[in-house]
């Protein structure tokens, strides 16, 4: 074996080549297969882009509803995994839920398992597309001791997610269509960005060559993390924070710049984006027009606002290339919709789920599987000896 690069947190390295996402962080560019992220953010559906990341191009009409007979049909949950839900207790937070229920995907399904056959990594593709927004939803009725409802196929995707978090047995469900249309724009936002960390662990678990359902279950508890998908909901409470304690934004500001106990403006830097995120652009335009229509939370939006301003000024910020990321508005408008904080990072897992398939698929169409093994410097003992 030659020498070893040390490169912890792969600020450097590339372990992998991809046709997937292209990401320029000095510009603040981000494109999917090609088209950049506002022209499918104005144009397209969650569903459409979810094509386009999987399979490469855009779908035809008949393609795309091909797609979404697909995707509509598979919705149902086995029963059986039903009971999984009761076994959580109350207050369980929804990402373990979410990850353990898609994990256990892989028992119901054993046609689906095999990575090299493609209609079995077709199968999981659309069962994990059409089950994660029911096992979501299901994670959230759990959490507020409502009824599950069985998913209602004449919707779409995006709203019968919708009715299946704030739907009741007892009456009909109206989609608001001004929430419904946001909530897909978002999900598009969200649907890849490259080599994440929740993504780059999806293809380190395949690499294995564990299987679609086992790889995704991964990345979920990936994205659970506070400095990953978990900072959109660690955002809310940093605002709600500020506003309990009455301290002024600025004073908050000066905190964070003296790391006073390690405090970070959460929604803000990024590994890669050296620039103002793109996606935070459209989401604080979303923000914008929708916290005025749904009647927001001003105050809290105010805060953020002012804490952003006094970040683009201040020399802390500018010098690190601190801009806020996806992450700093998104919160204020799940909370508007009605989304408890905890189903914030869920909403990151439903958008995400295109972005792990595409990738995971990838890797194993290239046939580049040789399995993900990193080096390390040995920094232990060397040679002792057990007493005698
Ligand atoms: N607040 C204050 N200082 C910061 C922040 C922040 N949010 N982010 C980075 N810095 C400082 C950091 O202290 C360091 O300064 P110094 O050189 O003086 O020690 C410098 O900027 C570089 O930071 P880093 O931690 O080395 O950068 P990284 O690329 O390893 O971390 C990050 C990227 C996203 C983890 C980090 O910026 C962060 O913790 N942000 C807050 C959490 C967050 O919003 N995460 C969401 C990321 S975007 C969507 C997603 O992936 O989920």
């Amino acid at each position: 074996t030659g020498a070893v690069t040390y490169d912890p947190g792969f600020m450097n390295t590339a372990n992998t080549k991809s046709a997937v996402t292209y990401i320029d962080g000095a510009e603040g560019i981000l494109r999917y297969r090609g088209y950049p992220i506002e022209q499918l953010a104005e144009k397209s559906s969650f569903l459409e882009v979810s094509y386009l990341l999987i399979y490469g191009e855009l779908p035809t009409q008949q393609q795309l509803e091909e797609f979404d007979s697909l995707t509509r049909r598979h919705t149902l949950l086995h029963e059986e995994l039903k009971n999984f839900f009761s076994g959580f207790p109350r207050d369980a937070h929804p990402m373990p839920v979410l990850s353990s229920a898609v994990s256990a995907l892989s028992t119901y399904y054993p046609d689906s398992l095999d990575p090299f056959d493609p209609a079995q990594v077709e199968r999981s593709t659309y069962r994990l597309l059409a089950k994660l927004p029911t096992i979501a939803a299901y994670a959230f009725k759990k959490s507020v001791g409502q009824p599950m409802l069985y998913p209602d196929n004449s919707l779409n995707l995006v709203e019968n997610f919708l009715r299946g978090c704030f739907g009741v047995p007892a009456e009909p469900f109206e989609v608001d269509p001004d929430i419904a249309k946001a909530l897909d724009i978002l999900l598009i936002l969200h649907a890849d960005h490259e080599q994440n960390c929740s993504t780059s662990t999806v293809r380190l678990v395949g690499s294995a060559q564990a299987n679609l359902f086992a790889s995704v279950s991964a990345g979920v508890n990936a994205l659970y993390g506070p400095a990953h998908g978990g900072a959109n909901e660690a955002v809310l409470k940093m605002l709600r924070e500020i506003q309990a304690s009455d301290m002024k934004p600025e004073e908050f500001m000066t905190k964070v710049k003296n790391k006073e106990a390690g405090i970070r403006l959460m929604g803000f830097g990024h590994r890669v984006y050296k620039n103002y995120d793109p996606r935070a652009r459209i989401v604080k335009g979303l923000a914008d027009d929708l916290l005025a229509k749904l009647g927001g939370d001003d105050e809290l939006f105010d805060i953020a606002q002012r804490l952003e301003a006094v970040a683009l000024e201040d020399d802390y910020f500018v010098e690190r290339k601190l801009y806020p990321n996806v992450d700093f508005y998104t919160g204020l408008i799940y909370k508007a919709m009605g989304f408890p904080e905890k189903m914030f990072t869920v909403l990151f897992a439903l958008g995400r789920l295109p972005g792990w398939i595409a990738q995971w698929r990838e890797m194993m169409e290239d046939g580049n599987t040789k399995i993900g093994r990193p080096r390390q410097i040995y920094t232990g003992y060397s040679e002792r000896h057990y007493p005698s």
